[in-house]
């Protein structure tokens, strides 16, 4: 989401201030540091990049801050490093072209309604379009911060989503990623009168425009999974076969405590239901260990789902008390405690890693390609979300092929074309 909201910074300043983008930052007229609130350490590095930033920057370049961190800390951020001359945070970027003119501009409310704002275009790849299909979250996970810096979810209207997919179709893309807290909450609130479609209708009216030819979206809810959405994505053949199904816990009880509203094994039923309608899919997660409250038990909990599920990747995460959430108040636990729970989280995963990646080898899948590597590799994606790497050349780049895979490189595959 951050990507797609940088995306709409350059577009916003190149269609109405006249910026263009240089990759030297000692160039740069204009210096905007996009921020992540998530953890705390992204937040921690802000204000030392902030400074090196200052260091280097011409003589009366401006410096900027955007993101969640921006509608968290706002003037404090100003307050902090005063040759910051504006702020604006997220969902408020359609402000951006204003701020940059007025020293001192701090746009934070986070339940601006950006749904209907016509965005400048831009877009970093030639080959796959991020859309966004809603802004905010309805949800109020006790460990996370994102309702309170990315406001109330609305969805945006299914007309404006289609006509940007439309345009990238017609530009050449072949894939279309859909961006949004609870993606798969689609349509629940609209803040204009709008035909109402649920995302399965989403999918479904996206998957019939012409060019497109494979269809990502991330973050679902575990709780939204219905049957009628695992069945269009079981079935609908331009929806890419990959799957993020964040578990954040394998523990009842701390599912519970993380107001997550589904228990361990809802949690597998319904990755069950996907293997079973999907045999190829690939599931990835979040998790989130050394909750507050987290036993030995509680954690057991959570590798015996991980032992289940056999993930094909996973985001792991030690717990990181964030301002205003319920669960920065519980008792924390042991800092140590908990880098040795992700230590072992992460040896397990390897293992399940090595069992799917090895069990590639030799079959054959239909790449993507969308980037030359400085070694000359061309990479893209299979349907089901595996990165390939394969020699070959620059006419692959935009091409929908046949690849033989022929070596694990465990995060990765290497593979050969084969037509
Ligand atoms: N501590 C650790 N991880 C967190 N996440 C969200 N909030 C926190 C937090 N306070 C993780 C969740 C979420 C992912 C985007 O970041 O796993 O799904
Ligand atoms: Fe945060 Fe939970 Fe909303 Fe995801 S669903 S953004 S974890 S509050």
């Amino acid at each position: 989401m951050n990507s797609r909201d940088t995306e709409h910074i350059i577009a916003e300043l190149n269609t109405h201030n006249n910026y263009t983008q240089t990759t030297d930052p000692k160039d740069a007229d204009l210096i905007i540091i996009n921020t992540c609130s998530v953890r705390e350490k992204p937040v921690a590095k802000l204000f030392s990049e902030l400074g090196q930033f200052n260091k280097i920057k011409k003589t009366g370049a401006k410096i900027g801050v955007c993101g969640c961190t921006a509608s968290h800390l706002g003037d404090e951020i100003i307050k902090r490093a005063s040759y910051v001359d504006f702020v604006v945070g997220a969902r408020n970027i359609s402000k951006i072209s204003k701020a940059v003119e007025t020293k001192g501009s701090v746009e934070i409310d986070i339940n601006h309604d950006e749904t209907n704002y016509d965005f400048s275009e831009f877009r970093s790849s030639l080959y796959k379009a991020n859309i966004n299909i809603s802004l905010g979250c309805d949800k109020q996970c006790t460990f996370c911060i994102v309702p309170a810096t990315r406001g109330d979810e609305i969805s945006i209207p299914a007309e404006i989503i289609l006509n940007e997919a439309r345009k990238s179709a017609a530009s050449g893309m072949k894939e279309i990623f859909l961006l949004g807290q609870n993606v798969n909450n689609y349509g629940k609130y609209f803040s204009s009168d709008t035909e109402k479609y649920d995302f399965t209708k989403l999918l479904q009216e996206i998957s019939k425009i012409d060019g497109i030819e494979r269809i990502r979206f991330t973050s679902p809810h575990p709780l939204h999974m219905d049957d009628a959405f695992i069945e269009e994505f079981a079935t609908n053949p331009k929806i890419c076969k990959s799957i993020h199904v964040p578990l954040q816990s394998g523990s009842t009880k701390i599912l519970k405590d993380m107001k997550r509203g589904y228990t361990k094994e809802w949690f597998l039923k319904v990755c069950d239901k996907i293997k079973a309608k999907v045999p190829n899919v690939r599931i990835s997660t979040d998790i989130i260990v050394a909750f507050p409250g987290e036993t030995d038990q509680d954690f057991r909990d959570t590798l015996d789902v991980v032992n289940q599920v056999k993930f094909d990747q996973i985001f792991n995460f030690k717990y990181s008390p964030r301002p205003n959430t319920p669960a920065a108040n519980l008792e924390q636990i042991d800092s140590e405690l908990g880098t040795s729970r992700l230590n072992e989280l992460i040896e397990l995963h390897k293992t399940h890693q090595d069992y799917h990646m090895d069990k590639l080898v030799g079959q054959i899948h239909k790449v993507y390609f969308e980037d030359l590597k400085p070694n000359g590799e061309i990479m893209g994606f299979s349907d089901n979300g595996m990165q390939v790497f394969v020699d070959g050349s620059e006419e692959l780049l935009g091409q929908i092929v046949d690849v033989k895979i022929t070596q694990n490189t465990r995060t990765s595959v290497k593979g050969v074309v084969i037509k």
